[in-house]
C-alpha cells in the first residue's frame, strides 16, 4: 500500500493486543460490562490511540456488535461467553483482534476450536494462497471439535482508512480462488457456534453506527447530531453511549430520536447486534497480519 508505513501499523497492533490481555483482567462475573468497556477503551486511550470501532463485548448467543448502551446495568454472569472484539486505531491505521473469555470454564473446546482454527489458518497465510484454502482449514479444526462454523461472518481485508476492505476470508470451504498478496494486510477470525445453524442474524439491540454516504437529514436537530458525529467520529464507526459523554447530547430521548432519524434518511448506517439463528453459543478468535512472501507477520 503506498504511504502505509507498516512500523506503524505494529505500534497499533500492540496496543490492540495488550488491551485484549488487560480485557482478561476486567472481565469477571459481576462486572458490569459498561464499566468493562469503558475501562478497556481508556486504556487504549491511555496509549495514545483512537479506535477502530467501538468494543464489542457480545455475550453468549450474541456473536458480534454487541457494545454496552450509556445505560447499560447488565453484568457478566457466571456463565458468560464474552467474545471481546476490538480495535485501536491511529489516523488510519487500523487494527482489528478478539479473543472469547468463558467465565464458567464449561465451554473450553469452543474456545479452544476458535483459537485452534486461527493457528491453523495463519499457518498456511502466505502470498498466492486461495481464501477458500484458509475457509477449508478452519472448517476442518470445527469438523474435529463437532462444531459448526458461522458462514455468513468472516475475515477481511483492511486498508488505509477501511476497517471491511475487499478480501473476503471465509469460515469455510466457499470456493472463493481469490489469492492473497504479499503486502496485504487482512484479519482472520474463525467463529464456531455449538448450535445447529451456524449463520448469524440481526438482532433488536442497535448500539453501534456510522456515517455512512452524502444524505442530510431535513431535521435541525437530526443534522446538528450529524455534524458533531462527522467532526467527531470521521466515517469510523461509534457507539451511541459515546455521544452521551456530551452534555449538549445527553438527553436520551433526544438522542435516541436523532439517531432513528439519521438512520432512516440513510445518513448513517445501524449495525444490529448478530445473533446465532440456533441460539447457540458462539466463541471466536481474531488477529490481524500483513501477508508476506512465504508466510505473515502478526500485528496484533
Ligand atoms: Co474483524
Amino acid at each position: 500500500m503506498e504511504g502505509y508505513d507498516y512500523n506503524e501499523l505494529l505500534g497499533v497492533g500492540r496496543v490492540s493486543a495488550d488491551a485484549l490481555e488487560f480485557s482478561k483482567k476486567v472481565i469477571k462475573p459481576g462486572v458490569k460490562l459498561l464499566d468493562a468497556a469503558e475501562q478497556i477503551e481508556a486504556f487504549m486511550k491511555g496509549r495514545g490511540c483512537e479506535f477502530s470501532f467501538p468494543i464489542n463485548l457480545s455475550v453468549n448467543e450474541q456473536a458480534a456488535h454487541y457494545t454496552p448502551p450509556f445505560d447499560d446495568k447488565s453484568v457478566f454472569s457466571e456463565n458468560s461467553v464474552v467474545k471481546v472484539d476490538l480495535g485501536a486505531r491511529k489516523g488510519f491505521y487500523l487494527t482489528d483482534c478478539a479473543i472469547t473469555i468463558d467465565l464458567s470454564g464449561e465451554h473450553s473446546k469452543l474456545c479452544e476450536a476458535a483459537v485452534e482454527a486461527l493457528d491453523a489458518a495463519i499457518s498456511i497465510v502466505r502470498s498466492g494462497v486461495e481464501v477458500c484454502r484458509i475457509g477449508a482449514a478452519i472448517e476442518e479444526v470445527g469438523r474435529r471439535f463437532g462444531l459448526k462454523p458461522i458462514r455468513n461472518l468472516g475475515g477481511h481485508g483492511i486498508e488505509k482508512d477501511e476497517l471491511h476492505a475487499d478480501v473476503f476470508i471465509p469460515n469455510y470451504d466457499n470456493g472463493d480462488n481469490t489469492r492473497l498478496e504479499e503486502g496485504q494486510v487482512i484479519a482472520i477470525e474463525p467463529f464456531f457456534t455449538e448450535g445447529s445453524a451456524g449463520m448469524v442474524g440481526d438482532g433488536d439491540i442497535v448500539e453501534i453506527f456510522q456515517r455512512h454516504g452524502d444524505s442530510r437529514p431535513r431535521s435541525n436537530v437530526s443534522r446538528e447530531l450529524l455534524e458533531e458525529i462527522e467532526s467527531r467520529y470521521i466515517t469510523y464507526p461509534f457507539a451511541a453511549r459515546w455521544l452521551y459523554a456530551d452534555k449538549k447530547w445527553d438527553n436520551e430521548f433526544k438522542v435516541k430520536r436523532a439517531l432513528s432519524d439519521l438512520v432512516s434518511s440513510e445518513a448513517i448506517e445501524p449495525f444490529p447486534v448478530l445473533v446465532e439463528k440456533s441460539d447457540g453459543i458462539v466463541a471466536q478468535a481474531e488477529k490481524e497480519l500483513i501477508v508476506e512472501r512465504d508466510s505473515c507477520r502478526i500485528v496484533t
